[in-house]
């Protein structure tokens, strides 16, 4: 029987939502991580040090009895984001980084950032403390093709940005082209990028090939299939500037499952699994616990995970739940599409 044992993992990138929801999905979380950035894009966003306390403090409500799990807060950047505010955020230990949504990129983007010179005193702060911005790399003109979105805000915003506040430590969110995992291997060590579990296993054919699977469409949108062996390539090089953020994003299914359905892949409940699957069929196990539970912790200045996970591969296929039951509705569980064998231990 083989067996891996990882320091407990991180999750770099997660949706938790409120209310009901949260409430569903944390345990699913909590099972296998020790921590989770947690995204800000709530209605309304997360916005200041006092949202995210409050924020922080429902987190915590939610958990199961007996559950050690730590959520690493962002706030929500606006064009009227108080300096200040973000500097005492950083001092409180309660918030890691700042996140940066192009207005209009994805879900609940709206209050995002429409012009960057408006949001510098803001970038020239966390710069000078060494706060991480975390951005959705996404330019959002109509006149962009989606598929081509990530490689053109690369060119236009983030290497202009880059150049222009050097000290700035960035982390690319959700990489999903060459061309994200080519510029973030170039950026020193004031760059990093996350990586999806789903845009390991799915490319655009999965979304749209013999009838559209809404339940694969996410932003950024899953790109061809050179990309997502590029981004296969990148987790499991061994190199820290990538590391695991699932971006496990729950929508119910009735929203989904829409006439314009929501974005987002819900992959918190078999992440774990389908990640050493992965890196098994990558010749690249022993990379798993770089990508997993020290490239993070070390580009956002934390300590590596005391505690360890375990995960056994059995001749019997993993089970998940295919959904996940919350009061608002179901949230079906990502589905890879192949068998897997990779089981964590309890
Ligand atoms: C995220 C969500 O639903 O909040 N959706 C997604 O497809 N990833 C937003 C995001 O991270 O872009
Ligand atoms: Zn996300």
């Amino acid at each position: 029987m083989q067996r891996i044992i990882l320091p407990r993992p991180d999750d770099w990138h997660l949706h938790l939502r409120d209310g009901a929801m949260l409430q569903a999905v944390l345990p699913e979380t909590a099972r296998h991580f020790a921590r989770a950035i947690i995204m800000p894009n709530l209605v309304p966003p997360v916005v200041t040090l006092a949202d995210a306390a409050g924020y922080r403090e429902r987190i915590l409500a939610a958990l199961p009895e007996g559950t050690a799990f730590e959520p690493l807060m962002t706030l929500y950047l606006t064009e009227g984001t108080d300096p200040a505010d973000v500097e005492r955020a950083a001092g409180s230990g309660l918030v890691k980084g700042v996140k940066l949504y192009p207005a209009g990129a994805t879900t609940n983007s709206q209050s995002g950032v429409r012009d960057l010179d408006r949001v510098m005193p803001v970038l020239e702060a966390m710069a000078r403390i060494g706060l991480p911005l975390c951005v959705h790399g996404e330019v959002t003109s109509a006149e962009v093709d989606i598929f081509d979105r990530e490689a053109v805000f690369i060119d236009r915003v983030l290497a202009p940005l880059r150049r222009r506040l050097p000290e700035l430590r960035v982390v690319m969110e959700h990489i999903t082209t060459e061309e994200g995992v080519a510029y973030a291997a170039e950026g020193g060590d004031t760059l990093a990028a996350t990586i999806t579990t789903h845009h390991l296993i799915i490319n655009r054919n999965h979304i749209l090939a013999g009838g559209i699977k809404p339940h694969y469409y996410c932003l950024p949108v899953a790109k061809r299939e050179k990309h997502r062996l590029a981004l296969r390539k990148a987790a499991t090089s061994g190199s820290p500037r990538y590391f695991l953020g699932t971006d496990s994003a729950p929508h119910v299914d009735a929203l989904k499952e829409h006439a314009c359905g929501c974005a987002g892949c819900f992959t918190a409940t078999n992440t774990l699994s389908l990640l050493a699957h992965v890196f098994e069929e990558e010749g690249a196990l022993d990379k798993l616990e770089g990508f997993a539970s020290r490239n993070g912790p070390a580009f956002y200045r934390l300590p590596v995970n005391t505690g360890t996970i375990a995960l056994e591969k059995r001749a019997e296929p993993c089970v998940w739940p295919a959904k996940i039951i919350s009061e608002v509705g179901p949230v079906t569980v990502f589905d890879p599409g192949f068998p897997v064998h990779w089981h964590v231990l309890p």
